[in-house]
C-alpha cells in the first residue's frame, strides 16, 4: 500500500518519516529523515516536532512506519509506550497512542489505516476550529497570542492560530501580537515565521511586554492553545500562559483557550493532576543551544508548562463549538 501524508511540519511518503526541524526555523529549513522509534522519541524529546496534536500524529507516523518495518503486535505496543511517555503534558500524544492500542487486533496493519483516519480528522478538527472561532470575532480586531499553535503545531491550519489566520481572511483581524516564549522562543520563531508567511500584519513582543500592551489597550482578545484541559476546565499549555490569564483578567480582556477534543482529558479531575514536564537547565541559562549567559553554579527551575484555573478562562473554543468554562462538560468529549 501507498501512504502519503503530508502537512507543514510533517510527511509520511510510502513507510518513510520526515520532520521538518522546528529547533532550526526561522533559520533553517531543513527537513529530518525519522528511521526508528528511538529517533521520533529523541526528535519529540528535542522539540524538533512539536505542538501537542503533532506530536501525537508523529508518533502516530512513527508506529505506521514501524508497522511497514514488520514489527509484530507485541513490538507496536511496546513502541507505543515509549512514544508516551516522551512527554508527559501534552495528552493528545496519549490520546493517540491509547485509540491504536484499543483497536490494535491480531494484525499489525490497521495500525496503518487507524494512522491515515487520525492525521485527516486532525486536519477537519483544525478546519471545524478555526470556523466555530473565526465567528467570535469581530470588527477590527487586535489579537494576542502565544507560543506556537498553528500548523507547525498541528497536521491542519491550527488551533488558535488558526483562528486568527481564519478571521484575518474574514478581515475581522487587524493585528496580533505575538509573545515570544521564553524558553525556547515558540512565539518569536515560530509564530512570527507562520504570520510572515500568511502576510498577516504582527508585532513581536517579549513575554515581559505583555501586561504593558494590555494596559495600553491595544489588544481585543487573548488566544491560546492547550497541551491537557482537565475535567473542571482547568488548562495546561506553555509557560506564562497563567500569566497572561491573569493580566487579561486584570483588564477585562477576553481571554479564550482554542483546542480540539483530542486534548480534553475526561480522565483528569482538575489542573491539580496534570503532570508538568520539567526540562533541562540549559534552555534558561542560555538560548537554544548556541549561547549561556548564567553562571554554571546557578540552580534552574524549568517547568515547560503551567496550569491557569478554569475561572480565568472567558471559553472554550472547540471542534464542536465553544463553551463557557461551567458548560465545558457539555461539549461531549469528557465523560
Ligand atoms: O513545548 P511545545 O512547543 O510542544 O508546547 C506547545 C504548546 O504549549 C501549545 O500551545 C499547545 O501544544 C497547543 S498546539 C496546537
Amino acid at each position: 500500500m501507498q501512504i502519503n501524508l503530508e502537512s507543514l511540519a510533517l510527511r509520511y511518503q510510502n513507510g518513510e518519516v520526515f520532520v521538518l526541524d522546528q529547533q532550526l526555523l526561522p533559520l533553517e529549513e531543513k527537513w529530518l529523515a525519522c528511521h526508528t522509534i528511538d529517533d521520533m522519541c529523541d526528535m519529540i524529546k528535542a522539540l524538533k516536532v512539536r505542538g501537542a496534536p503533532l506530536i501525537g500524529i508523529a508518533a502516530v507516523f512513527s508506529l505506521m512506519q514501524f508497522v511497514e518495518q514488520g514489527a509484530t503486535v507485541a513490538e507496536v505496543k511496546a513502541a507505543a509506550i515509549k512514544l508516551v511517555a516522551t512527554r508527559p503534558t501534552a495528552v493528545n500524544l496519549k490520546n493517540y497512542m491509547d485509540t491504536i492500542l484499543q483497536q490494535l487486533t491480531t494484525d499489525p496493519d490497521v495500525v496503518l489505516q487507524i494512522g491515515q483516519a487520525l492525521f485527516h480528522e486532525d486536519v477537519e478538527l483544525c478546519e471545524n476550529i478555526a470556523n466555530h472561532g473565526a465567528n467570535l470575532i469581530s470588527g477590527d480586531a487586535t489579537i494576542m497570542t502565544y507560543c506556537n499553535t498553528g500548523s507547525l503545531a498541528t497536521a491542519g491550519v491550527g488551533t488558535a492560530l488558526g483562528v486568527i489566520k481564519r478571521a484575518y481572511l474574514q478581515q475581522n483581524v487587524k493585528h496580533v501580537y505575538a509573545c515570544e516564549t521564553r524558553p525556547l522562543l515558540q512565539g518569536g520563531r515560530l509564530t512570527a515565521w507562520e504570520l510572515s508567511k500568511a502576510n498577516i500584519p504582527h508585532t513581536l513582543i517579549c513575554d515581559n511586554m505583555a501586561a504593558m500592551v494590555m494596559a495600553q489597550g491595544k489588544i481585543n482578545g487573548i488566544l491560546v492553545g492547550a497541551d491537557r484541559i482537565a475535567k473542571n476546565g482547568d488548562t495546561a499549555n506553555k509557560i506564562g500562559t497563567y500569566s497572561l490569564a491573569v493580566l487579561a483578567k486584570h483588564h477585562g480582556i477576553p481571554f479564550y483557550v482554542v483546542a480540539p477534543y483530542t486534548t480534553l482529558d475526561p480522565k483528569c479531575a482538575s489542573g491539580k493532576e496534570i503532570e508538568i514536564e520539567l526540562r533541562n537547565a540549559d534552555e534558561v541559562k542560555g538560548a537554544l543551544g548556541k549561547i549561556t549567559w548564567a553562571p554554571t553554579q546557578s540552580e534552574v527551575y524549568n517547568p515547560s508548562f503551567d496550569v491557569t484555573p478554569a475561572e480565568l478562562i472567558s471559553g472554550f473554543i472547540l471542534d464542536v463549538g465553544v463553551f463557557a468554562p461551567k458548560y465545558l462538560s457539555e461539549c461531549g468529549a469528557l465523560c
